[in-house]
Parts: structure tokens; C-alpha cells; sequence
């Protein structure tokens, strides 16, 4: 077996290099190099051991790259000094490496700068870590993976030391040569991670025959946002949570996604894969487990990740009545976008999980490209009080609202007393808003949490393979009905809270707005 998980006997103290692979694309100039900024900033890598790497095919010099890059930093008017010094100590890390993905040269070229990394900073053998981020589309992933395993796994240390026995400099490339001497090989791997069932099955069958379970990070940059990691907490270690969180007390459960933009730039990506894969089958699924599944035995990544499986299994299947898809108006009219597109950017469902906990709540997920508003969050909503002697309106149901953007806070709503002379009852909140409450405390981005979380070997907030399965298997039957054009978008105005059905489906779902 190789190296990849944390083995928490031994100090990992060898160099590490960062691969960005995709270095050209969007993703890495917006999110990961800006991630890896603010680790650099806060200490989290240290020149002394640190180089960054970025791998393209667009034929650029490293100043170029860096000059992308920079573009996305703090720099120019708004910087501070230090800001700006940084800044450029951390340019300097970067490289640059151009070639294909699918021919052993560039990741040749690739494996000798990291080495040559490794040898100047002195590592010793079997200890250098070698991180891989795939910011690119999952078509290229296998012959990736292929190329990593072939040229570039960090057992290659060997082949420059000189001196060692003939044995080791024998070992073959993927072995457990790192493994006692804290060094490692890990891929990070974006979504979209397969269309369906069946599509995602054998990429992770194929990237399966290359590397193991524990060298392979499935990023879902949700999973990084600071209130969804607050979710265990909340759940768990709170005293009044754990007897009211169930189907007794739990009328309904919404988790929610708005845009108040379209696909403007993106149409011709988002158009074969549509909001239920781009958002839903995804963040909003994982933000699901985390609000249903039971305690797990620990914290350790394993035990969490077997009580998200658990719910997953334990979903239904999505019924025709409880699915509104739209489309909005305008959007056949970017000319990536084929005319006829049935592609949904919007979509409300209703899943239902089939335990002990929550029979019969409904969990509605809802997210939509080009609405009213930006929004993302789980809004749980209780039952009546029983023998209610205020005669309270339906409206002043309690609801416990989780806002993981913008302006991080969760609230409780609650009926209390009118202020006054009179007995009446009016509804109010409890508020923590962040913003508020933590003045001044900087709350991590999603992607440098989660880049330090593969640094450090911790893949609980990663999505593990047979989660992925299950989250395909909710989905796939829908997914290829719809696909077939066999169940249609309801068109809905830009701008708007979407089609007019969805909130229909939500009232009969039985959530009351408070
Ligand atoms: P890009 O389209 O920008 O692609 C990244 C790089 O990959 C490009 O610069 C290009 O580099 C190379 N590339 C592009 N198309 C191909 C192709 N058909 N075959 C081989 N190489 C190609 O993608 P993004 O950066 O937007 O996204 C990267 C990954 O991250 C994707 O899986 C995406 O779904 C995911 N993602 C992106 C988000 C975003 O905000 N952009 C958000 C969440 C996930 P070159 O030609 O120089 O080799
Ligand atoms: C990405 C989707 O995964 O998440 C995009 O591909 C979406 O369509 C984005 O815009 C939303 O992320 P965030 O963190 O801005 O809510």
C-alpha cells in the first residue's frame, strides 16, 4: 500500500511541493494560488520547505505565471506594504513547468524540478511530500494519474541520493517507501467527479488502480466553508440540540443555494452538466448528511464519513411530484448554449430519508442560478407547539436558520412576548451574527482550510468513494430522465425567486414562511 494517509507517529518535516496542475485555468489563478497565499501568509508554509509548481500546456515563462497570479492578490493601491512583500516573497516559490497531459516528457521535467527541490532543501529519503491539484476538467484525470504514478511519485528522492543500497534504489515507484518517514504522494481532485453512477464509477475505478483511498482528496469546497464545518459542533455538542433533532420536533428542513447571476462565461461547461450537478448532487447533499446523520464515534475522518454513507443509503427515491426544474429566460442565448437545451439552472426536490430519525421530514433542496438574491442556507424548521394557549399563527413556527453565505450567522426565530402593556405575542430572534460577534476574527476561505487539511493528511472533509457512489445513486435516475428530455424546465424570469411551482412544491412539503 502507499503512502498517502497521515501516519500520526511521525513528524512530517520533509519538503512538500505543490503541484498546481492547470495552472493556465480558472480556478487556479481565482481559488487555489490565492489559497495558498494566505497559508503562506499565516505561517502554514514555509519557504524553508515549501515550493510551488504550476503545470500547464500553454507554453508561459514563470514571470508570466506569477504575473496571473499576482492579479489576484492583494497588490497595487488597497495593499498594505507588508501585503505587497509578501506577495512577492510568495511569487517567488512559484514555477512553472509546461507539457501535455498525456506524455511522460513535461512530467519528467516536472519530477526533476521537484526533486531538485528536494535535494536543496536536504530531505532525506522516503520523507519529501508531494501534493498534486488537479485544477482541471476530469476528462484529463486518468492519463493524469497515469503520469504521476509513472514519473512523479516521491519515492523518486531515491534516484538522487547517492549511496544508497542497490535494494533501495530499486524500489518501485508507488511502494511503502515513505511510509515511516512521514513522506507521501497525494492527488486533490475537483468536481464534477463523473456525470452519473456509472461515469463516476469508472473514473474512480481507474484512479483507484493508480493510487489508494488515502492519497486521493475528492474536494467539495463546501465542505470548507466555516458554518458547515460548524455543523458536528452545533449538532453534537450542544445540550438542547440532541433531544429536539428529530422527526418528534422537525417539521421540515430547507437547504437553500441562490445565485443572482447566470452561467454567463461558463455555458458551454454548466450546460452539460446542469444545477443538480453542478450544486446539488454535491454541496447541498453534503450539507445534508452533516444536518441528518447520527453521532459518529469520533472524529476521526473514517467514523464521520460512515454516518454520511448511512444517510445517503437511507434516501429514497426522488419522486416525479416532488421535483421542479427550471430554466431562465435568456439563458439559450449565450452562443456556448445549443438552442433546445432542457438544461436545468434551477431546481427544487424533495428527498426524503427512510430511518428511524427522520421518517417522513422532508429535506428540500433548492438552488438556482440567476435569482433574486446570493444566498446559501439550511433553514430547519420545527412543528407547532401542541396545545398551543396563545392562539399563535401558523407564521410563528420556530426556525433555526444557518447562513453560510454572505455574512456568516445562524439564528433561532421564537415567539416571545410583545413588548407592552398587552399580552401578545409577537415573533423575534436570537441572532449570532458573525460579523458581529467575531469582529475582526478572519474566517478562513473554504480552499485554504481544505489545502491545509491535505498538507496534513485529514480527509474528513473530503468526499470518500463510496459516498460518492451513494450521492450518484440518489440522483443518476432523475439525472438521465432529464438528459432524455423526458422531464422538462419550467421557464422563470432572471432576477426572480424562480418558478412560481417550486414555491408551490415547498408549501406542500409543508414549509410555512416565518
Ligand atoms: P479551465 O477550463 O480553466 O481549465 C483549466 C486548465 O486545464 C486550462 O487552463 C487548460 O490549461 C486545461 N484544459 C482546459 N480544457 C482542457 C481540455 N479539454 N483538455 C486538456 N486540458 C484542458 O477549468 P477551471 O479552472 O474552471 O476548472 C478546473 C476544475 O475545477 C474543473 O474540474 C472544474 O469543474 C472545477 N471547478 C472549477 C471552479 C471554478 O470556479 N472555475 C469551481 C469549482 C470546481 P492548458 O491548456 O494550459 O493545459
Ligand atoms: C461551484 C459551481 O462548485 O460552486 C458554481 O460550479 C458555483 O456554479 C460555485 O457558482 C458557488 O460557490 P460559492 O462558494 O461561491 O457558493
Amino acid at each position: 500500500m502507499a503512502s498517502g494517509g497521515n501516519n500520526e507517529n511521525v513528524t512530517e518535516t520533509g519538503s512538500l511541493s505543490i503541484v498546481v496542475l492547470g495552472a493556465s485555468g480558472d480556478l487556479a489563478k481565482k481559488k487555489t494560488f490565492p489559497a495558498l497565499f494566505n497559508l503562506y501568509r499565516q505561517g502554514f508554509l514555509h519557504p524553508d520547505e515549501v515550493c510551488i509548481l504550476g503545470y500547464a500546456r500553454t507554453k508561459i515563462s514563470n514571470d508570466e505565471l506569477r504575473n496571473r497570479i499576482r492579479g489576484y492578490l492583494p497588490h497595487g493601491k488597497g495593499a498594505s506594504n507588508d501585503q505587497a512583500e509578501d506577495v512577492s516573497k510568495f511569487l517567488q516559490l512559484i514555477k512553472y513547468v509546461s507539457g501535455s497531459y498525456d506524455s511522460e516528457e513535461g512530467f519528467r521535467s516536472l519530477d526533476k524540478e521537484i526533486s531538485a527541490h528536494e535535494l536543496l532543501k536536504h530531505t532525506a529519503v522516503g520523507s519529501s511530500r508531494r501534493l498534486f491539484y488537479f485544477a482541471l476538467p476530469p476528462s484529463v484525470y486518468p492519463s493524469v494519474c497515469k503520469m504521476i504514478k509513472n514519473c512523479c511519485m516521491n519515492e523518486c528522492m531515491i534516484r538522487l541520493h547517492r549511496g544508497l543500497d542497490a535494494l533501495a534504489l530499486w524500489t518501485p515507484r508507488g511502494s511503502d517507501i515513505g511510509a515511516d518517514r512521514g513522506g507521501w504522494t497525494r492527488i486533490v481532485v475537483e468536481k464534477p467527479f463523473g456525470k452519473d453512477l456509472e461515469s463516476a464509477e469508472q473514473l474512480s475505478t481507474q484512479i483507484g488502480e493508480l493510487f489508494d483511498e488515502p492519497q486521493i482528496y475528492r474536494i467539495d469546497h463546501y465542505l470548507g466553508k466555516e458554518l458547515v464545518q460548524n455543523l458536528l459542533v452545533l449538532r453534537f455538542a450542544n445540550r438542547f440540540f440532541l433531544p429536539l433533532w428529530n422527526r418528534d420536533n422537525i417539521d421540515n428542513v430547507q437547504i437553500v443555494f441562490r445565485e443572482d447571476f447566470g452561467t454567463e462565461g461558463r455555458g458551454g461547461y454548466f450546460d452539460q452538466y446542469g444545477i443538480i450537478r453542478d450544486i446539488i448532487q454535491n454541496h447541498l447533499l453534503q450539507v445534508l448528511c452533516l444536518v441528518a446523520m447520527e453521532k459518529p464515534v469520533s472524529l476521526k475522518p473514517e467514523h464521520i464519513r460512515d454516518e454520511k454513507v448511512k444517510v445517503l443509503q437511507s434516501v429514497i427515491p426522488l419522486k416525479d411530484e416532488e421535483v421542479v426544474l427550471g430554466q431562465y429566460d435568456g439563458y439559450t442565448e449565450d452562443p456556448t448554449v445549443p438552442d433546445n437545451s432542457n438544461t436545468p439552472t434551477f431546481a427544487t426536490m424533495v428527498l426524503r430519508i427512510h430511518n428511524e430519525r427522520w421518517e417522513g421530514v422532508p429535506f428540500i433542496l433548492k438552488a438556482g442560478k440567476a435569482l433574486n438574491s446570493r444566498k446559501a442556507e439550511i433553514r430547519v424548521q420545527f412543528k407547532d407547539v401542541p396545545g398551543d394557549i396563545f392562539r399563535c399563527q401558523k407564521q410563528s413556527r420556530n426556525e433555526f436558520v444557518i447562513r453560510l453565505q454572505p455574512s456568516e450567522a445562524m439564528y433561532m426565530k421564537l415567539t416571545v412576548k410583545q413588548p407592552g402593556l398587552e399580552m401578545s405575542t409577537i415573533q423575534s430572534e436570537l441572532d449570532l451574527s458573525y460579523g458581529q460577534r467575531y469582529q475582526g476574527v478572519p474566517i478562513p476561505e473554504a480552499y485554504e482550510r481544505l489545502i491545509l487539511d491535505t498538507i496534513r493528511g485529514d480527509q474528513q472533509h473530503f468526499v470518500r468513494r463510496d459516498e460518492l457512489k451513494a450521492a450518484w445513486e440518489i440522483f443518476t435516475p432523475l439525472l438521465h430522465r432529464i438528459d432524455r428530455g423526458e422531464v422538462k424546465s419550467v421557464s422563470y424570469k432572471p432576477g426572480s425567486r424562480g418558478p412560481v411551482e417550486a414555491d408551490q412544491l415547498l408549501e406542500r412539503a409543508g414549509y410555512v414562511q416565518t
